[in-house]
């Protein structure tokens, strides 16, 4: 039986994390299981950084982006003596198990402590939407927005002045928001991972948008870690008739107050989260699969490649 859970948040935040907390908090109590947050993810759990969370301290955060029991990355909770010495300090202030709300990395010191003794359930917290198991992650609907709200004022301008934007956003090695973004504003061109970079074959499409479609403006979103988006907006004005800018997105991405979406997505994985740990089980990880809340275990969600979205890029093609 247990009687106390700590909660944490690690990795990049995502907006929605404050949801999650508030969630694990609400659902923990109303079963009558106690809730310590642990500050600042696995770093707090080695510094004893805790703080035992009533009803209270998770009124009007449901709102708030970011979150506010911190996130941080330590690269040393790989190290067996550093993972043993979390399990002294969660054993010290009688912690039974710990809900992880963070993304793929998070997860594999999650499943490290399980394997130690202490039960852990990963919540998927990023806005990447990079985590296997799950069709969303807690985070990407808001980023999205942020995202697809800049693109439609980049586009506005652009029209005004001849010009292509070349806009820079996150993810990490996935393309999920460049894609994402690129359906929902009508983006000439995108370039992530999944797709490659050609930059002769985005020019000469450039020139036949302008040249034969005669456009007055063109978006070329671009997943980060590809290409210098500088450069190749200077190369678009230099080889095309279009003026090209280029526009980093950055950490607005990860700001913001969380859609409705979000607020419900991190409510239902919470959930499901504590229920797990009341029934005894560790080392699983929540995800939505066609609307329904699932969890599989960590060690396989690890091993396995994201669903492909070729049907998507597919649908992007057709629209351009
Ligand atoms: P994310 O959780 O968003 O993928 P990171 O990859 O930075 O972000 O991981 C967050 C934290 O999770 C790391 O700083 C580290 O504390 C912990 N972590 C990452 N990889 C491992 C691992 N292989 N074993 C144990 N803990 C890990
Ligand atoms: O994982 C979330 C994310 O924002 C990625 O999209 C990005 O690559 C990275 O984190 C940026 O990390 P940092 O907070 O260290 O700048």
């Amino acid at each position: 039986m247990i009687r106390r859970i700590g909660v944490l948040t690690s990795g990049g935040d995502s907006p929605g994390m404050n949801a999650a907390i508030r969630a694990v908090t609400r659902v923990a109590l109303a079963s009558g299981i106690e809730v310590m947050g642990i500050r600042d993810g696995y770093k707090g759990m080695i510094n004893g950084d805790f703080v035992l969370l009533d009803k209270s301290h998770v009124a009007d955060r449901l709102d708030r982006g970011g979150t506010f029991l911190g996130s941080a990355r330590l690269p040393e909770f790989k190290d067996d003596e550093v993972q043993q010495k979390a399990v002294e300090m969660l054993q010290a202030n009688q912690i039974d198990a710990v809900v992880v709300v963070g993304g793929d990395g998070s997860y594999r010191g999650a499943l490290a402590l399980t394997k130690k003794g202490i039960n852990c359930i990963g919540l998927p917290g990023t806005i990447d939407n990079d985590i296997p198991c799950t069709d969303y992650t807690i985070g990407f609907d808001t980023a999205l927005n942020t995202v697809v709200e800049a693109i439609d004022k980049l586009r506005d301008t652009s029209s005004s002045h001849h010009r292509c934007s070349v806009v820079e956003v996150m993810g990490n090695h996935c393309g999920d928001l460049a894609l994402y973004s690129a359906i929902s504003c009508g983006a000439e061109i995108v370039i992530t991972p999944e797709t490659g970079f050609d930059e002769s074959e985005v020019l000469e499409r450039l020139k036949y948008l302008d040249g034969t479609l005669k456009k007055n403006h063109a978006i070329v979103i671009v997943s980060e870690k590809i290409t210098d988006v500088d450069s190749l907006a200077r190369k678009i004005s230099t080889h095309t008739s279009f003026a090209g800018r280029s526009t980093i997105l950055g950490h607005v991405q990860r700001g913001g107050s969380p859609t409705a979406n979000d607020r419900v997505l991190a409510s239902r994985m919470a959930e499901k989260a504590v229920d797990l740990l009341v029934k005894g089980q560790g080392g699983m990880c929540v995800g939505i699969i066609n609307n329904e809340i699932t969890a599989t275990p960590i060690e396989e969600a690890l091993s396995q490649a994201r669903k492909s979205r070729k049907h998507l890029y597919r649908l992007f093609d057709r629209l351009v």
